[in-house]
């Protein structure tokens, strides 16, 4: 059985269809743009808070929403929450109308500004941050994620694609990580998925 209810699902497929036209448009600027997480990430990430019991949930980069949906609903099923970083305030007033539609909007906090400023504002512990900003910022982001991520709590970030420069200097990064585990995993648009270990 599909755990997302039909209301809930009906939003999410509303959304892929948008993003499915949107990535087809010429020349709109990328700040106007949704580049939602793909289906199979974001049903992954869903698994994920689940089973390492993940309540305290932050994302990075929230365009339209759609990661947000699916964060809010596994943080309902784990009685928990999510705080969602974003720069671009329409964005923010557009992801609010999803979240909204979707009926999770308690169960999130918007809050507008540079995730590498905003970041620095949030308490821990986190169990889970889903990084799907610019993928230039990873990098920077990574450093106010680290201290604030449980033990055994997790780090997924999305768009990491080997070869990529940004990419290759932000999984140097984490390979350089004491702190952290790693493993490439080739799902949707290719992520990375971390572990904090303990010190
Ligand atoms: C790939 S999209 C996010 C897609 C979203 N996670 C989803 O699944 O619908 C990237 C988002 O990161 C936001 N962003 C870019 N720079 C940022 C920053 N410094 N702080 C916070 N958000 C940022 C962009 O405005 C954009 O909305």
């Amino acid at each position: 059985m599909n755990p997302i209810e039909p209301e809930i699902l009906r939003v999410l497929h509303r959304m892929e269809e948008e993003d499915a036209e949107d990535r087809k448009a010429v020349g709109r600027p990328r700040e106007d743009r949704m580049f939602t997480l793909h289906p199979d990430t974001s049903r992954l990430v869903h698994i994920l808070i689940q089973s390492a019991r993940c309540k305290s949930l932050v994302e990075i980069g929230v365009a339209h929403g759609y990661s947000t949906i699916w964060l809010a609903h596994a943080a309902r099923i784990m009685g928990g929450h999510v705080t969602s970083l974003e720069v671009n305030p329409k964005s923010v007033e557009i992801a609010r109308r999803n979240v909204k539609e979707a009926g999770l909007l308690s169960l999130v906090d918007f809050v507008l500004g540079d995730a590498r400023e905003t970041l620095k504002g949030l308490k821990g512990p986190v169990d889970f941050v889903l990084m799907d900003c610019w993928e230039w910022l990873y990098v920077d982001c990574l450093q106010t994620i680290v201290p604030l991520l449980r033990p055994g709590g997790l780090l997924v970030a999305d768009n990491v694609e080997p070869g990529d420069a940004e990419s290759d200097r932000y999984i140097r990064a984490l390979e350089e990580h004491p702190l952290m585990e790693t493993v490439p995993v080739p799902i949707g648009r290719k992520i990375e998925v971390s572990m904090r270990k303990s010190e």
